[in-house]
């Protein structure tokens, strides 16, 4: 698509509102990754989101709501996904619902995703605006998703209406879907919550079909490419270094042409896919992706590592 829009870029969360009501697109900051947003209620704006990330018109939208007190109104919400909601929102976790609200936009799904991000800017935009915003993260279909507002601008200004500054992403990675329209529910994306956290509430909670421990096969039924940068990714344990490459992990040996080198899980996952971009920025070709740590978050790493691997 061509980049002829007049971007507005703002720290004005009353202003990203009133671009959203008239039919705007609004790149906007969350804790997991940026978004792309536009009313839900408006299919045109809707369907323009599709067209500017290129996505498959069959891959439906989360919306998001400023209120955990508003998702009755959208999807019916069974007895069970009662405690996440009181638990985990508003933060980085998305419910696959029965759709109630037939004025929101779906991809002609009987269900409905809906979240409730806990950054202060997308909260503070979405009381603003009072409605459904539906928003999938803010990058083109099968690339990495955005983390930082400099990537975000050089992307999106010019393709969007208004770019709401606010601080950068805290963890990185996109939410965890979790899909209460069937019983028993089942994880279809982890994310900062894992399968073992969100169990402990929701005991018969199935986990998603990819990968157990130690595996690195593909997963049946992943239809479209993901997060994968132009270099190619490669999931590794004992890969020796070299002046070539570049590698991502915790604990790395020296010796790559690029590297980060990492603590733990949480920066792991906050740096993924800034590394991705950094290294394509380079011309790197092989990115090695050494394994996360044995803690939180490792599920959710693996799964984007290794479709990012796939693809
Ligand atoms: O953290 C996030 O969730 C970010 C920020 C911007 O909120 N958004 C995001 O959206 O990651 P997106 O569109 O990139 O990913 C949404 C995922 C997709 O895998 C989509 O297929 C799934 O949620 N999804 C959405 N609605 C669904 C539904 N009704 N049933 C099953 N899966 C659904
Ligand atoms: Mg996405």
């Amino acid at each position: 698509m061509s980049k002829n829009k007049t971007t507005i870029i703002t720290e004005d969360p009353s202003l990203a509102a009133k671009i959203l009501k008239e039919g705007g697109i609004v790149l906007f900051p969350t804790e997991t990754v940026y978004g792309l947003g536009a009313d839900s209620r408006n299919l045109s704006s809707c369907l323009e989101i599709y067209k500017i990330k290129n996505r498959p018109a069959d891959n439906p939208l989360i919306v998001h709501l400023g209120n955990p007190a508003l998702i009755p109104d959208i999807g019916e919400v069974p007895e069970n996904a009662r405690i996440l909601i009181r638990q985990c929102m508003p933060g980085p976790l998305s419910l696959v619902l029965k759709k109630i609200d037939k004025s929101v936009f779906s991809t002609g799904l009987t269900t409905i995703a809906v979240r409730v991000p806990s950054h202060p800017k997308a909260l503070e935009m979405l009381s603003y605006f009072g409605g459904p915003v539906s928003a999938p993260s803010a990058n083109l279909s099968g690339e990495p998703s955005i983390t930082r507002l400099d990537d975000a601008i050089s992307e999106f200004d010019g393709l969007v209406d208004l770019i709401l500054k606010g601080s950068d992403p805290e963890i990185g990675l996109e939410s965890t879907v979790v899909d209460f329209s069937i019983s028993p529910p089942k994880l279809l994306r982890p994310g900062y919550f894992g399968w073992e956290e969100l169990q402990k509430y929701v005991p018969d909670l199935e986990d998603y079909s990819l990968l157990k421990e130690g595996d690195i096969v593909s997963s049946p039924g992943v239809k479209y490419k993901h997060y994968s940068p132009k270099a190619k990714v490669i999931f590794t344990e004992n890969q020796t270094p070299d002046r070539e490459s570049a590698a991502i992990g915790i604990s790395l040996t020296r010796g790559w042409k690029f590297a980060l080198d990492l603590r733990n899980n949480t920066e792991y996952m906050k740096n993924l896919y800034s590394f991705f971009r950094d290294c394509d920025r380079l011309g790197i070709s092989k990115i090695y992706c050494f394994p996360p740590a044995k803690a939180s978050g490792k599920e959710a790493l693996l799964n984007r590592i290794l479709k990012a691997q796939e693809s």
